[in-house]
């Protein structure tokens, strides 16, 4: 199930650098220049480092989940929901939370929902984690790392139980499918008991989308936490039959410890503020794997007809879902796209015009650099 303001962020992809070529290299983690590759080896080093220092890897399989833990470390789990594009929002904000926080973020897998098998796909078979590591400093460690090496690691595991807050389910009272389900995240041996933020730390009514700031005063005063439990554990959640079954039960919720160094927040897609901030700090940081880039690549070449060895053009990315264009609830009209991609084609345009400038101001040889990006084509991509 996607979600409409989310999708309709058009990614630019189009390329602003000279058409001169670097000879690259496909390594496993990255297409990275031939003379960067000791730097490359040097930046997959410390990535391996910090994993190592911020999870520990027990011998044999603990017996409970906190011997994974570092003490005096913070964390910061999020659950997860939706298509590919709605689970990478959720991420995206979750690192800009775990950065914010000084946390580690845990994250699980994406998980293919809108496909049979629910194939998993960790974040770094995705993702470049050591080059993001690099560029942001900000500490994310992939939870398949502990599923993965063995079943039988969670299975005998004691589950970590954790408090988690719903933010969505508060964005969207009447939803009966959020919040995500607490199963998501079993696989990891972890274990969600939702809660409902305190309302008055959240500055929008019930049914608004939740302001960015106001989750991470939330999470970072566990005083408020706390209490904010303690005062509910007996009262079920306000305007919300869908929500009272065991999953969703603040009366079964256990006392919060103060000093739990974990904690939970679902789905953060619904936040939709902050986003230049976000984008900034995380989302511009995340690279594709060399894998992922070069099937991208290839399939870009077919689209456009380009042979070997050219560049692919300059083009705009629209991310679609099956209910667009449709007059369905929740469906983005058309027109909205249309609009959306001129808005884009002028940023770009200005941007281009910029770049120009300054060259033009710089003395530098005039060059022809691209297309004019009024002509740039439109890529359409969906994962539903
Ligand atoms: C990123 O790489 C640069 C150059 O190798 C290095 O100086 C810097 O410390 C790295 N940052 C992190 C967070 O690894
Ligand atoms: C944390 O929450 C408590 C209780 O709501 C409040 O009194 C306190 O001022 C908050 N602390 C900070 C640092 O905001
Ligand atoms: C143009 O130059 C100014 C001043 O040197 C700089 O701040 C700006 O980022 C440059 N813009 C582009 C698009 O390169």
């Amino acid at each position: 199930l996607a979600l409409a303001a989310a999708t309709l962020i058009l990614v630019l992809l189009a390329s602003l650098h000279e058409p001169t070529r670097q000879r690259v290299i496909s390594t496993a983690a990255s297409l990275w220049p031939v003379g960067k590759v000791d730097e490359r080896a040097r930046m997959d080093a410390r990535y391996k480092e910090m994993l190592a220092g911020v999870v520990m890897d027990p011998h044999r399989p603990p017996d409970r989940w906190s011997e994974y833990l570092v003490p005096g470390e913070q964390y910061l789990v999020t659950n997860f929901f939706g298509g590919q594009t709605n689970q990478l929002f959720h991420k995206l904000y979750a690192l800009y939370a775990a950065r914010e926080l000084g946390a580690v973020a845990l994250l699980p897998s994406f998980v293919a929902i809108h496909f049979p098998g629910h194939t998993h796909r960790s974040i770094d078979a995705m993702y470049d984690m050591p080059r993001f590591y690099n560029l942001t400093g900000v500490r994310a460690f992939p939870l398949h790392r502990i599923s993965r090496d063995g079943i039988q690691k969670t299975t005998t595991l004691e589950p970590l139980r954790l408090p988690c807050w719903t933010f969505t389910a508060y964005t969207k009272p009447d939803a009966t499918w959020l919040p995500p389900p607490a199963a998501s995240l079993n696989e990891y041996g972890i274990q969600l008991d939702y809660s409902w933020p305190d309302t008055e730390a959240v500055s929008t009514p019930s049914g608004q989308p939740v302001v960015l700031d106001d989750v991470l005063a939330f999470l970072s005063n566990r005083t408020r936490q706390a209490s904010w439990i303690e005062q509910n554990r007996f009262r079920r959640l306000p305007h919300n039959r869908q929500h009272t079954s065991p999953a969703f039960d603040p009366a079964n919720i256990p006392p919060l410890t103060l000093d739990n160094p974990v904690q939970c927040v679902d789905a953060l897609f619904y936040v939709r503020s902050g986003w230049s901030r976000m984008w900034e700090q995380i989302g511009q940081h995340l690279h594709f794997v060399g894998t992922v880039q070069q099937a991208a690549e290839d399939y870009l070449r077919i689209l456009f007809e380009v042979p070997e060895g050219q560049d692919v053009p300059p083009y705009i990315s629209v991310h679609i879902r099956g209910t667009d264009f449709r007059t369905v609830h929740g469906s983005i009209p058309s027109t909205s796209f249309v609009n959306k991609v001129a808005e884009v084609r002028q940023l770009l345009a200005k941007r281009l015009a910029d770049v120009e400038s300054n060259m033009t101001r710089a003395s530098a040889p005039r060059k022809t650099l691209l297309t004019a990006p009024e002509n740039y084509p439109v890529v359409f991509t969906t994962d539903e």
